[in-house]
């Protein structure tokens, strides 16, 4: 059990304070925001900080850090926070639902936030920073590395590498031994049956990559 802060004022931190709240042994002290993003001083009955200053209130030696947010920018501010709260001194816990079917011998780094109804089956690994939004399924001997967005029922067929930065839409579905290039946009829905290229949008069933100006500054 451990007193955790929790970054962003939003719907991820709403949704982060419900988990641990209801589901870890956990206890939620406060909210953090950059300070010029600081438009309340309460939330869910809790304090909210400058991010600026948050070490100084509630130091790293008694207190864990959580910074569960949506995958912007690529994962590119999710990251930034990651490590600025790592070089602040905190440790991050990682949230996983007792609803997701882990099978023991997985790897889970830390700041993964995974939600229920995720299968993440046998000799897998997670690196940090990774989001798993609800019921996914994460095939044998599969590999996600660091500050990646599964958003909800993708299918990641066994023996697959996902590499940093990916954005896999709802709905999508991967070929076993597939390799995902660094920043690749899977598109909700889209079928991928072929290795990708670094920062491609693919789109459609078999995928493309998208030539127009199709954005992967997802919502
Ligand atoms: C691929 C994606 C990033 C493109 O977004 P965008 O740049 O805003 O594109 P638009 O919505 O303007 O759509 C442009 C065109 O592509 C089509 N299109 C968009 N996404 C598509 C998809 N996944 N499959 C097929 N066609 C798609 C649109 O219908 C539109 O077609 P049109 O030009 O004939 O009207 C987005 O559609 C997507 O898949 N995002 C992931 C969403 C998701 O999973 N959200 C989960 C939140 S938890």
């Amino acid at each position: 059990m451990a007193k955790i802060i929790i970054f962003g004022i939003l719907d991820t931190a709403e949704l982060a304070h419900f988990y641990l709240t209801h589901d870890t042994e956990h206890e939620v002290v406060a909210f953090t925001v950059n300070r010029e993003y600081m438009t309340i001083t309460d939330f869910k009955g809790l304090p909210v900080v400058a991010f600026e200053d948050v070490e100084t209130i509630f130091p790293p030696e008694d207190y864990k850090f959580f910074a569960p947010m949506t995958g912007r920018k690529m994962n590119t501010l999710r990251e930034k926070i990651y490590l600025s709260a790592k070089q602040k001194g905190y440790e991050l816990i990682s949230y996983i639902s007792s609803k997701a079917t882990v099978l023991s011998d997985a790897l889970i780094g830390d700041n993964c936030f995974i939600l229920e109804d995720n299968t993440i089956q046998p000799f897998t690994t997670i690196g940090n920073n990774v989001v798993l939004w609800s019921g996914n399924h994460i095939g044998h001997h599969g590999i996600i590395m660091d500050h990646v967005f599964f958003t909800s029922h993708v299918v990641l067929s066994g023996h697959c590498i996902v590499e940093p930065y990916c954005f896999l839409g709802v709905n999508a579905t991967v070929r076993d031994f597939t390799h995902l290039a660094k920043g690749t946009l899977v598109a909700m829905g889209a079928s991928i049956t072929k290795n990708t290229e670094e920062w491609g949008v693919y789109i459609g069933n078999p995928a493309k990559k998208s030539e127009g100006k199709l954005s992967i500054d997802v919502y």
